[in-house]
């Protein structure tokens, strides 16, 4: 049941990559990039990861901000990852990989700092997610979370989606966080019902 699931949504962002940075939504997912990097602080020669990075808009904006930024894009869609790769101005500063964002093929400890846009909205298992972040962050490692958010109860909007798709309120990314080991620094609006949630692991 679960993998049917996954992949008819990996099918749906699979026909979507060809045409995805000329569709409206793109425009907007640019225009959230823009705002979300006003917030970012990397420390000198950062690491990070885009989790479900689709065509690599944000990496190829990060890497343009931030000279001497390595980045590795992770999404399960094949072909939004032969876009992002077929763009990729930045190679090998900037790579591209497949695998899911509930098992994330990255050693322990290993990003300055991870960036999800417009992705977490599509999990399943948004705890399993956000431990596997956690655990590739290094200590006092940062995760960018930018989604939309919602005054209504997850529940109330998992009954009215027949596509599965959650959205979050602030409290209940901070409870996800906090099981995962991460603080909360704050939230901030980035455009319209589009939050971003800035979450750091501890330092040891
Ligand atoms: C709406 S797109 C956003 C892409 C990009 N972050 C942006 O801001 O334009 C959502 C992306 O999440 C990816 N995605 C959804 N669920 C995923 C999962 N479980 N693991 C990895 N990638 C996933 C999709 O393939 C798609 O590329």
């Amino acid at each position: 049941m679960i993998s049917n699931f996954l992949s008819d949504k990996k099918q749906l962002f699979d026909r979507w990559a060809p045409s995805y940075d000329l569709l409206f939504p793109s425009v907007f997912y640019q225009a959230i990039h823009k705002r979300l990097l006003s917030k970012v602080d990397l420390p000198v020669q950062p690491n990070v990861l885009d989790l479900g990075c689709g065509t690599g808009r944000l990496l190829q904006r990060l890497a343009n901000q931030f000279p001497d930024l390595r980045g590795t894009g992770l999404d399960f869609s094949a072909q939004m990852l032969r876009v992002a790769r077929q763009r990729n101005c930045h190679h090998p500063r900037l790579i591209y990989v497949e695998g899911r964002a509930e098992s994330l093929p990255f050693t322990d400890g290993q990003f300055d700092a991870v960036f999800n846009t417009i992705s977490f909205l599509h999990y399943l298992e948004p705890q399993q997610v956000l431990c596997e972040v956690a655990r590739v962050l290094v200590p006092g490692g940062r995760f960018y979370l930018v989604d939309y958010t919602t005054s209504k109860t997850a529940s109330e909007l998992i009954a009215a989606s027949p596509a599965r798709i959650r959205f979050y309120n602030r409290e209940s990314r901070e409870i996800l966080g906090s099981a995962a080991g991460l603080l909360c620094l704050g939230h901030y609006y980035l455009l319209g019902p589009v939050l971003l949630t800035i979450f750091a692991k501890p330092s040891m």
